[in-house]
């Protein structure tokens, strides 16, 4: 005998009071993302599964958000594990306002907070509507907050209870009851903070082993109440089992899931994905921030997107406006990226932003750079249409939003029955996963004990979990 270690379930990997809090029976949430490809179905068959998910709200109408907010309260009646991403509208804080009335008055039982740099009123009324006191004076939230944040210094931002002058001026403006207002400034704005490193789409681009523990020291000094889980590159059992020794509360994955049969994306880009190595992605401009620079970080393998939008954005900061581009340029931006004759470009670009912004055609008028930013940016939007769509036409000019973890993901389901795009459901990724964790973790601790184990014990095989 060297050693015994007791069973271990994949319900303890993560932190308790993570699944006793939000009623779920694994400490696992499938990441939010945008366009509604974390949809309807895809929340529902988590919730039923016992996991949290949260629908992907951003960049959806509001008719869209509140028809998908009617159907999953209707098919998860009942059930408090679920919820709906609220995502930071830096240039248009009406829309965040708008948003955040829906799932209030919808009464989304979560909300997960994302790509904040500050405190909103958005953000408070999400965290302060309907809070009460029990008969024991503990206080009740009725929604649940999670932030989802890259740095530590965010983290304490929303560790924090909003800022009493934002609380008051909701007050006062009626959005907030006297009650609430005052209920609110003693509680943190979230209590479950996610860590995301490096990941797909949007990302800082940090180590999960650098900014993890960063944040859980400064969680465990400013409010050790509080859960922070992990999210980024987590796309094979050993990536999960590292968070959780890390000390993650729970575990958050994306990418991987955007190749499930759930995610409301075409089967084209399920293919393009399941194809990806752990090097075949690229940071390339991201649509909303381009004129900032910021990236997104996306599949490379099958697609030219990443080449073609980092070349517009080249062309952007070297220009001062389109008619300074040579004409030959032109020429080949038309042939090579847009498909289109530029002016054409540019009447569909009116047509898009009349509708939703005029005020952004009104600077364009007057500010030949921002003209050239627009109708750049039309190619960065339409590209993920595409993918989103499956328009084969346009496969090579697929936006899809990818990190790392697919690759993982791909290379540890070579072979078994999660290799087949049909048997993907987003719940047995999640179980595999899981159940992945616990085995290798378990072997860990056997290792430890001095054990030895062949290299196959490392080698956890996906299989049904039912
Ligand atoms: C296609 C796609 C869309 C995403 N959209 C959003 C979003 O709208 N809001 C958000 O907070 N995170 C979004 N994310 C990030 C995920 O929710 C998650 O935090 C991240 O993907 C985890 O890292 P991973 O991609 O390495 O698994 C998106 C990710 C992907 C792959």
């Amino acid at each position: 005998m060297v050693g015994t270690v007791p069973a271990m379930y994949p319900e303890w990997l993560g932190d308790r009071t993570f699944t006793e809090t939000h009623n779920v029976r694994f400490p696992y949430i499938a990441g939010e993302m945008a366009n509604g490809i974390a949809g309807v179905d895809f929340v529902v068959a988590m919730a039923r599964a016992e996991m949290l998910a949260f629908f992907g709200a951003a960049g959806l109408s509001l008719p869209r958000l509140e028809h998908a907010v009617d159907r999953l309260r209707t098919d998860l009646a009942g059930r408090p594990n679920w919820g709906v991403n609220l995502i930071h509208h830096p240039a248009d804080p009406e829309m965040e306002n708008q948003v955040a009335a829906r799932l209030i008055r919808g009464r989304v039982p979560k909300i997960s907070l994302s790509a904040f740099m500050d405190v909103t009123p958005a953000v408070v009324r999400c965290a302060a509507s309907g809070l009460r006191t029990d008969p024991a004076g503990r206080i009740v939230r009725p929604i649940a907050l999670f932030a989802k944040v890259s740095r530590p210094d965010l983290a304490e931002l929303f560790l924090s209870p909003p800022p009493a002058e934002l609380v008051r001026s909701l007050v006062e403006r009626g959005e907030l009851t006297e009650d609430e207002g005052r209920l609110a400034t003693r509680v943190p704005i979230a209590e479950d903070i996610t860590v995301e490193a490096d990941s797909g789409g949007h990302t800082d681009g940090r180590p999960l082993v650098a900014v993890l523990p960063a944040v859980l020291a400064m969680a465990r000094k400013r409010n050790p109440g509080v859960r922070v889980g992990a999210a980024g590159g987590l796309g094979d059992p050993a990536a999960v089992a590292a968070a959780f020794a890390l000390g993650a509360a729970y575990v958050v994955t994306g990418t991987v899931n955007q190749m499930s049969v759930e995610a409301d994306i075409s089967d084209e880009t399920k293919v393009l994905l399941a194809q990806a190595g752990v090097a075949d992605v690229a940071m390339a401009p991201a649509a909303d921030m381009f004129e900032l620079g910021a990236k997104v970080q996306v599949l490379r393998r099958g697609t030219m997107f990443a080449a073609k939008a980092a070349r517009l954005h080249r062309l952007y900061t070297e220009h001062s406006a389109l008619e300074e581009i040579a004409a030959a340029v032109r020429e080949s931006l038309e042939r090579e990226v847009f498909g289109l004759p530029l002016d054409e470009v540019w009447k569909q670009t009116e047509e898009y932003w009349s509708d939703r912004a005029p005020a952004e055609l009104l600077r364009a008028q007057s500010d030949p750079k921002h003209r050239m930013a627009l109708t750049f940016r039309w190619y960065l939007g339409n590209a993920t249409t595409w993918a989103l769509r499956g328009d084969i036409g346009r496969k090579a000019d697929f936006q899809l939003w990818c990190g790392p973890a697919a690759g993982a993901f791909n290379d540890w389901v070579e072979g078994s029955f999660l290799a087949d795009p049909r048997q993907r459901t987003v719940t047995q990724i999640a179980r595999n996963l899981l159940q992945g964790a616990a085995v290798l973790t378990r072997v860990h601790h056997l290792r430890t004990c001095g054990v030895r184990f062949p290299v196959e014990a490392y080698n956890f095989r996906p299989r049904r979990l039912a």
